[in-house]
């Protein structure tokens, strides 16, 4: 399983840092919703679930979160700890989120807009939806 991640392009000088993201040229697809986690308790994990169409790219804008990808076959986990990275989620990928730091925020591009009927919720479902 390749990890897609994106250097965002940072335009910093003397007053700090600025990350601008715009769709197909630093995001590879159109962006159609943003959201984003925050005030995560401890011990939380978040996700468990795949999509059989979203494509997203995670950035954690503040603070640090553990993303564990699962395309069926392979897991890997993946650290998010800066605001100039970005991790792409194809779809038909399992995630989980944990490891929330204190403070972290998530934030979320997504490919559509929300629809429940895209989640697959259930991991034997989802093994069976990538045909393993
Ligand atoms: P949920 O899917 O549980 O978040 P995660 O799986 O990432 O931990 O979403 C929490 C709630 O927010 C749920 O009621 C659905 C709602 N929601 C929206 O209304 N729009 C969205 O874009 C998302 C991601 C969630």
């Amino acid at each position: 399983m390749e990890i897609v991640k994106y250097k965002l392009q940072q335009h910093g000088d003397e007053r700090g840092h600025l990350v601008a993201l715009e769709e197909m040229i630093d995001v590879p697809f159109e962006i159609k919703r943003v959201y984003y986690m925050f005030d995560t308790r401890p011990g939380i994990v978040r996700g468990m679930h795949a999509h059989k169409s979203l494509e997203q790219l995670l950035v954690c804008v503040h603070g640090r979160v553990t993303v564990l990808l699962d395309d069926g076959s392979e897991k890997k986990e993946v650290v998010l700890d800066n605001p100039y990275e970005g991790l792409y989620i194809a779809n038909n990928m399992w995630r989980e989120m944990r490891d929330f730091s204190e403070g972290a925020v998530l934030m979320v591009f997504a490919s559509k807009y929300y629809d429940e009927n895209d989640y697959i919720r259930d991991y034997d479902e989802f093994l069976k939806f990538v045909g393993k």
